[in-house]
């Protein structure tokens, strides 16, 4: 079932690749190219097989999120700024469970902090009160992510659940640099 949805994501993924616009500047171009990365790395982590489909859970996407036509473009910045670092300190917790090839990871986390730094000089250091409650929502979003794997005591289950949430968090930042 994960495996089959992974799938259809994958062939949206390549589709939005031969819809990359020309007039893409080149932040635009690097996060592009480093999130297509991040999630074929994803794709790529198959470790243990095990059917995990009792453990599966909403995380309650924040609304503003779930439209990203609302989102100013100074916001979009800051929700991909602030998704990829929630990124990086999931796949930073303990994974030995999974039997994931280490060196996958560790480029996966490569990549997320490759685009952590080309983002950071862009973030608009004007905070409106819109912003910080949109933060605050995203942060409590990852943080039932990281609590989850907790709870699970980070079982393979449990990461296989949130390697699907990720991927599709990067297919969701692929669609929303078209915002910037
Ligand atoms: C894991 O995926 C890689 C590439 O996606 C593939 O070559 C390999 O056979 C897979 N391994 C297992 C155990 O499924
Ligand atoms: C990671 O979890 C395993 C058990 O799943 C445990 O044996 C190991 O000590 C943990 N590693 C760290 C660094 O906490
Ligand atoms: C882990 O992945 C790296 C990079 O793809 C590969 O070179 C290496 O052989 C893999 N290690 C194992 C144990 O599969
Ligand atoms: C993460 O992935 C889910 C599942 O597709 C998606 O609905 C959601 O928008 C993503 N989360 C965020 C914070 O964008």
């Amino acid at each position: 079932m994960i495996n089959r949805c992974i799938l259809q994501i994958a062939l949206l993924l390549c589709f939005s690749t031969t819809a990359l616009s020309m007039s893409y500047n080149s932040l635009q171009i690097q996060l592009w190219h480093g999130s297509l990365t991040c999630a074929k790395l994803l794709l790529q982590l198959n470790g243990t097989t095990e059917d995990c489909l009792n453990e599966r859970i909403n995380f309650k996407v924040p609304k503003e999120i779930k439209e990203p036509q609302q989102l100013q473009k100074e916001d979009t910045t800051l929700v991909i700024f602030e998704m990829l670092n929630n990124i990086f300190d999931i796949f930073r917790k303990n994974f030995s469970s999974t039997g994931w090839n280490e060196t996958l990871v560790e480029n996966l986390l490569g990549e997320t902090h490759l685009q952590i730094h080309h983002l950071k000089s862009k973030i608009n250091k004007k905070v409106t009160l819109e912003s910080i409650r949109m933060n605050l929502r995203l942060k409590s979003y990852y943080w039932r992510i990281m609590d989850y794997l907790e709870t699970k005591q980070y079982s393979n289950c449990a990461w296989k659940i949130v390697q699907l949430e990720i991927f599709r968090n990067f297919s969701f930042i692929i669609m929303l640099i078209d915002y910037l």
